[in-house]
């Protein structure tokens, strides 16, 4: 798979995740922490093998890196706002529908924009990098490091709160 096919695949995870998670009540609390749970952890892996590796693979074929690396800041902070919000909280649905047009939006200009921009690296490049993603993709969703990072940023979270 090239590296863009491995990225779409994953944002065809997370838009689902986030579609989903708008999708429930406050009367669903149980679905909507596993579902949040699964979508901090995808994410966390999404932007991490972004950031890592394909980004830096792309720097010299595309100018639109500085603009995803500040949407990944805001993606991130969306994000932390949900984690923060009582899943029984008014507010939560709206603020997940929030994060879910701001990850479309980002999404959508990965693959129209700089998806294509990427191509310019050739086939053989793209083959070696999507394996290279699916592996450290494959490696955090499997590790206690990827664990580790979950417990503390959770922990970190509810700091922030009280
Ligand atoms: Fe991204
Ligand atoms: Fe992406």
């Amino acid at each position: 798979m090239k590296a863009d096919e491995v990225l779409i695949a994953h944002h065809d995870v997370l838009r689902g995740l986030l579609r989903e998670l708008a999708g429930t009540t406050g009367a669903e609390l149980g679905r909507r922490e596993e579902l949040r749970d699964r979508l901090l952890r995808e994410l966390e892996i999404h932007t991490q093998i972004e950031d890592e590796l394909f980004y830096p693979a792309v720097v010299d074929v595309s100018p639109l890196l500085a603009l995803a690396h500040a949407e990944h800041r805001q993606i991130d902070d969306q994000l932390a706002t949900v984690m923060r919000l009582p899943v029984d909280d008014p507010d939560f649905g709206a603020e997940v529908r929030m994060l879910e047009k701001t990850l479309r939006h980002h999404t959508m200009e990965e693959e129209e924009r700089m998806f294509p921009q990427s191509h310019s690296l050739g086939e053989a490049r793209l083959e070696e990098l999507g394996e290279q993603l699916r592996e450290r993709q494959r490696e955090l969703a499997a590790s206690g490091g990827m664990r580790l990072v979950m417990r503390l940023k959770r922990a970190t979270l509810r700091v922030t709160k009280a």
